[in-house]
């Protein structure tokens, strides 16, 4: 197979755009058009709307996980979750797009490195561990070099990462998304038909507002929620057992104002934490755990659901 070397080329479209000609002295700008010709042509780029959602070749499904809020064990979650797809389905083809450009974890969690390649139609061959295809910005711009770009630059690393990769044959795409609600929610949801998302938090009431503006963004773009998880709901005192509800327990009280189903809570746990920071996530570190059980039970819903939604597509097109 015709491999080559994945970087320069990466490098040679990103760099584009940082020599892209400075700004001239506004005194130089000239005015070419008059008012009318500009409403006209305004006129003619709204009449195109929103760019047309285009499904990914030979992908499936696509979940997003996601959450307002940082830091609340998105990664965590979607990691888990893919590879516990992988581990109660063998024969289905998952992948894990890790769409954080700024700050992206599933190189680190996943036990990924080194360069992806390029294969015979010019796509870039996602990187498989845990039976899982991976891709992630942070295997192409290397070591601890930090992204600084601007919303189009995401965009367009965006499209590199989802329509320049050889994904497919895929049964489920699972999405991990950057905190906020911000350019990439926006681009994924105007550019992917996206199944579902699930939504992650921490129960503080802190997490919970955020989360809820993160709810209300999905509504705006017409992406379903999946369900709410809740993530490091309480801790529990290894000596005696008691439950300590160290950062609140508003989450149920939230789902149910906001008609969503809380499908999962996970309790925090150090072991855990351990495990998926050094590469090797809950689900096959510590299979026989209260969390790697929880983790499949969650892929179990997921499969569910794309299942219902396939079939309710398949009866609306009939
Ligand atoms: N249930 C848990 N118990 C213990 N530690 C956890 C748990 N869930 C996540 N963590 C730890 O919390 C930290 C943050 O998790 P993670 O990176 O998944 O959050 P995130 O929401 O993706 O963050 P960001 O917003 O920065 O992308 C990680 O070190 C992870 O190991
Ligand atoms: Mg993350």
């Amino acid at each position: 197979m015709n491999i080559q070397r994945i970087l320069p080329r990466v490098y040679g479209i990103l760099t584009n755009f940082n020599t892209c000609a400075p700004l001239t002295n506004t005194s130089t700008i000239r005015f070419q058009h008059d008012k009318s010709s500009i409403n006209e042509h305004r006129a003619k780029v709204m009449a195109k709307g929103l760019p047309e959602k285009k499904p990914l070749p030979g992908v499936k499904s696509i979940v997003l996980v996601a959450s307002g809020k940082g830091g609340v064990g998105k990664t965590t979650t979607a990691v888990n979750l893919a590879c516990a797809m992988k581990v109660i389905e063998p024969d289905k083809e998952i992948g894990l797009l890790d769409a954080d450009v700024f700050g992206p974890s599933v190189p680190l969690m996943m036990n990924i490195s080194g360069e992806p390649m390029l294969n015979d139609d010019n796509l870039i061959e996602p990187l498989l561990n845990y039976g899982v295809k991976c891709m992630s910005m942070g295997l192409l711009v290397s070591g601890e070099n930090a992204v600084v770009w601007r919303g189009l630059m995401v965009m367009q690393a965006l499209e590199r990462l989802t329509r320049h990769v050889a994904w497919g044959p895929l049964d489920c795409l699972v999405v991990d998304t950057p905190p906020g609600t911000g350019d990439t929610h926006l681009s994924l949801a105007q550019n992917l038909p996206i199944d579902g998302a699930i939504v992650v938090t921490t129960p503080q009431s802190a997490a919970l507002q955020v989360t809820k503006r993160g709810l209300n963004m999905f509504d705006k773009l017409k992406v379903p929620i999946i369900g709410l998880v809740e993530n490091m709901s309480h801790a529990v005192c290894k000596n005696c057992g008691t439950r300590n509800y160290i950062f609140g327990n508003e989450t149920k009280q939230m789902a149910e104002q906001m008609q969503l189903e809380m499908i999962e809570s996970f309790e925090v746990d150090p072991d855990m934490s351990e495990c998926i920071n050094s590469g090797k996530p809950a689900i096959y570190a510590l299979p026989d755990s209260i969390h790697a059980e929880k983790y499949r039970q969650l892929a179990n819903k997921v499969f569910k659901y794309i299942s219902n939604k396939d079939k309710e597509e398949a009866t609306a097109t009939k």
